[in-house]
């Protein structure tokens, strides 16, 4: 066991490096932030969950538990400075209290595993939708003939199985490059090229004439419409779209320098994350409206109105072929976060290079993901508790098992730690400290386990 003061917190370094300058740290956790949770996911679970309740719960959740949460994986991360598991471990040691804290890290390695296995599967649908868009085949095709393409494409297990191939090819490459070399360099231009481009989506959008309609949607909301349960899925969109939950954050954190602000780095990429997220569901409800597409339509919603958008602008070709190249590299971002604490910890602990780690990894998650695969397909209707096994997954990782390490997180940066370590890492003791520790002590593991136990039925109404 080590004795308190065994190494200085401060002089602890990285084993895989670390960022070269603050930016590129805050582009790295915005890069695995902004993603499909954004531009894929955002749209059609507030589709599902009626809208403008739904956002207006979303938006409070990043405020006030995905925002200290990240705050407290980051810091957690910088003082470990090793993978999530050995982290926890360490940290929890240091404190005086127990090294089986390293289960959260581990919870968090097997949930970016189990995420990442969906993940790509829809990371290579983007990547297909590249080449589709460059054929041409959208141009000036209706919403029925847009929904066929995609209805053929997804019903194909070998083609649909062929791009998650790729896309987890792609991503296993990054991973093996590293810390400086592979993920920095993906992100530089990725997030603003992308926010350009959904600018001028907006303007398409706004353009349509229904505008008014999908603002409606978005931001008028009928408390009618929200039960516990999309309550749920607002907060685990919040955790998906942020990153945090699982240690992701918590590995980056681990490569940070030691004199980087942690709370401004929090704001920067939270802000960026919700503008995306926001504009993106500008762009696409206007655009289910005009073309009478069913907001609750699902996963597939993105494929079919943005396709159809850009087939009936001029210079859609272009532009279409460049928003899913763009998207590809948002979700190629965000995928190298969720298999990094996996490989991070496989090279600590067994002493793997970092190569045969992400390829090691990389097939496991790989092999997860022929069940997602098959879950557009030939195992369509194999149906269980949530639904097909991509529904499972999808709920088991999102809404239960990032919540519940957030909790787990929160509890330890709030409880477990003690005040001069976390003071410490913060850089301060003044009101903005005293804020989120309030944050991290009370209102997120108790507002988590809230939403949590009521949607599982598990506290009584007392209305
Ligand atoms: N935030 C990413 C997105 O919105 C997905 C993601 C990357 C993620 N890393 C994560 C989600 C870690 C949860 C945990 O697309």
């Amino acid at each position: 066991m080590l004795s308190k003061q065994a190494v200085d917190p401060a002089k602890r370094r990285s084993l895989h490096g670390h960022w070269s300058s603050r930016m590129a740290f805050i582009l790295a956790v915005t890069g695995s932030a902004v993603g499909l949770g954004n531009i894929w996911k955002f749209p059609y679970v507030a589709g599902q969950n009626g809208g403008g309740a739904f956002v207006l719960v979303y938006l409070a959740c990043v405020l006030i538990i995905g925002m200290p949460v990240m705050i407290s994986e980051i810091l957690i991360g910088r003082r470990g400075r090793r993978n999530p598991v050995a982290t926890m471990a360490l940290l929890g040691a240091e404190e005086g209290k127990s090294r089986h804290w390293q289960w959260v890290g581990g919870m968090g390695v097997l949930a970016g595993i189990l995420i990442l296995s969906f993940y790509s599967v829809i990371g290579g649908w983007t990547l297909a939708y590249v080449f589709k868009s460059g054929m041409g085949i959208f141009t000036g095709a209706d919403a029925a003939a847009v929904t066929a393409v995609r209805d053929n494409f997804i019903g194909s297990w070998k083609v649909l199985g062929s791009f998650h191939t790729l896309f987890m090819g792609l991503t296993i490459y990054v991973v093996a490059r590293g810390v400086e070399r592979g993920l920095e360099q993906a992100v530089r231009f990725m997030v603003p090229a992308l926010l350009v481009l959904l600018v001028v989506l907006l303007g398409y959008s706004i353009s349509s004439g229904h505008f008014g309609d999908g603002l409606a949607f978005m931001f008028t909301p009928d408390f009618s419409k929200l039960t516990w349960d999309s309550v749920l899925a607002a907060m685990g969109q919040a955790f998906f779209t942020l990153s945090i939950g699982m240690g992701a954050v918590m590995a980056y954190g681990a490569y940070l320098p030691e004199e980087t602000s942690i709370l401004g780095s929090t704001a920067a990429v939270a802000i960026a994350d919700t503008s995306i997220a926001i504009l993106a569901g500008l762009v696409i409800f206007p655009l289910v409206f005009a073309n009478g597409l069913d907001p609750a339509d699902g996963p597939g919603l993105v494929f079919v109105t943005l396709p159809l958008a850009f087939g009936q602008m001029p210079g859609g070709v272009i532009f279409s072929t460049i928003f899913f190249v763009l998207l590809s590299f948002a979700a190629w971002t965000s995928a190298i976060s969720l298999m990094e604490p996996a490989v991070a910890w496989l090279i600590e602990h067994h002493n793997r290079t970092r190569a045969q780690a992400a390829v090691m990894i990389g097939l496991l998650i790989w092999a997860v993901g022929v069940g997602t695969v098959l879950s557009f397909n030939a195992l369509s209707e194999f149906k269980f508790l949530r639904g097909t096994i991509f529904d499972n997954l999808d709920h088991l990782t999102i809404n239960i098992m990032l919540p519940l390490g957030g909790v787990l997180i929160t509890f330890f940066a709030g409880w477990v730690m003690c005040r001069n370590s976390t003071a410490d890492e913060l850089g301060s003791a003044g009101a903005l400290y005293k804020f989120w520790r309030f944050l991290a002590r009370f209102v997120a593991p108790i507002g988590i386990l809230f939403v949590f136990l009521k949607a599982v039925g598990l506290l009584p109404d007392l209305s």
